[in-house]
């Protein structure tokens, strides 16, 4: 533990400046100095705006601060970063040729791969971003069923589109007109928000776990997951898993697997490239007619040296088993934390699956807590977001972890600071 007897705060020990100058040129040339999820300007002063390289479960800031990274870049890098045989098969596949007048070959090579690991799937098609997936499947599902009407579950993120984006500003009621929306894990708001699309139901969207950023985390209940897939069956609908940001961190074969519940389709992007550009979507072939019909394309949607490293991510995360290795990084960060929270006394709630973890302090509804402690971690090298689930990599070792839990030691004590001693 931390020594409970010093509660002077330090000076931030790190170097600055050259964080602080490229925020000043961003100002003049990007709207806002940084937009979208990674602008730093939401979280507090002491995180960077821009990062300099990454290996391993480290990354480096624009100044040269080495953090151990909890981040994983909002959750595309899985096996740590520059993982050489997923670099590898990149510089090889990028030494022949990334973006030409067709796919190359490893399109077939990575739909093929995909289709024998996930189990539902039938077959697959690539794009860039999470969002992209998410709206092709929302596309494919009105072209096989010819109906409008999409549910999500309430303050659930698939994206940054106009009918998905958290934020309204410049989107119409009409991005929104086709969404219904039910309670996760709440069959009977499913059932309902069901009955009001009636004939017209054309999906119903769904993320593995509820991971809605700021709230605790809730892992799914198998009884609905069992419910949705069965009013899918009953109404002709597509239920459609987002996997987007936990694909390949929970389970090789889909994050449902285990609880034995297929979707028709699924959108991935994040982890499956380690880090390089790709999204899918996977399907079966109940879809594979919508999927055929719709019109769907990007100028790099089919570049190849993203695809090779697709392969050689999904190669590496067998070979290495790498799950059970953040697993097991994540039970002990996990086991840790608690073990901190109970020695200074501070009630915490630490949800979601230990690889994609979440921290909240009971009662911090307006997240001042959750900033100290993010303040304070983030200046002794563990980066960790305060509003947002964790990703933990394959990379991590033993020392870092301990690297990370003497930061959040410390982190821990500025809170008891913010709290007062108990007692006194
Ligand atoms: C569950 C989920 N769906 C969709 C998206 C959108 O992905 P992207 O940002 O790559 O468009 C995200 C991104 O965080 C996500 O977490």
């Amino acid at each position: 533990m931390a020594d409970r007897a010093h509660t002077a705060v330090g000076a931030d020990p790190r170097q600055r400046t050259a964080d602080l100058a490229l925020r000043r040129r961003a100002a003049a040339v990007i709207p806002g100095g940084m937009y979208g999820h990674q602008s730093a300007r939401p979280l507090p002063p002491e995180y960077p705006q821009f990062m300099r390289d990454g290996r391993g479960a480290r990354v480096w800031d624009v100044d040269g601060n080495c953090y151990v990274d909890l981040m994983c870049s909002y959750g595309p890098v899985v096996l740590g970063h520059q993982h050489p045989k997923v670099e590898e098969a990149a510089r090889a596949q990028a030494a022949l040729a990334d973006c030409q007048n067709g796919p190359g070959p490893v399109m077939v090579d990575l739909a093929e791969l995909l289709v024998a690991t996930v189990r539902h799937a039938d077959w697959a098609m690539f794009a860039k971003n999470g969002t992209d997936a998410t709206t092709m499947c929302c596309t494919i599902a009105r072209a096989q069923t010819g109906r409008s009407r999409i549910l999500v579950a309430r303050g659930a993120y698939h994206g940054a589109a106009p009918w998905c984006t958290p934020r309204l500003a410049g989107t119409t009621q009409e991005d929104r007109a086709n969404l219904g929306y039910y309670t996760f894990n709440d069959l009977a708001s499913a059932r309902s928000a069901a009955a009001d699309a009636g004939d017209d139901l054309a999906a119903v969207m769904v993320s593995p776990f509820k991971h809605d950023a700021g709230f605790d985390q809730e892992l799914v209940d198998p009884a609905f997951a069992r419910g949705l897939r069965e009013l899918c069956d009953a109404s002709g609908a597509a239920l459609i898993l987002d996997d987007v940001r936990c694909g390949f961190r929970l389970h090789l074969g889909g994050s449902w697997e285990p609880i034995g519940v297929e979707p028709d389709l699924s959108a991935w992007s994040k982890a499956i490239a380690n880090g390089h550009p790709l999204a899918a979507v996977l399907g079966n072939d109940r879809f594979r007619a919508g999927a055929t019909d719709v019109f769907v394309t990007g100028s790099f949607w089919f570049s190849a040296t993203a695809m090779a490293a697709a392969i050689a991510t999904i190669g590496a995360l067998g070979a290495e088993a790498a799950i059970e290795t953040m697993q097991r990084a994540g039970t002990a960060l996990r086991d840790g934390i608690l073990r901190q929270a109970a020695a200074w006394g501070m009630e915490v709630n630490y949800t979601g699956p230990v690889q994609m973890p979440y921290l909240t302090f009971a009662g911090d509804s307006d997240y001042a807590l959750a900033r100290v402690f993010a303040a304070e971690a983030i200046r002794r090298g563990a980066f960790i977001h305060p509003r947002h689930n964790w990703f933990v990599s394959a990379a991590m070792t033993g020392e870092d972890i301990a690297e990370v839990l003497a930061a959040t030691d410390e982190a821990f004590a500025a809170v008891r600071r913010q709290l007062g001693n108990p007692g006194s």
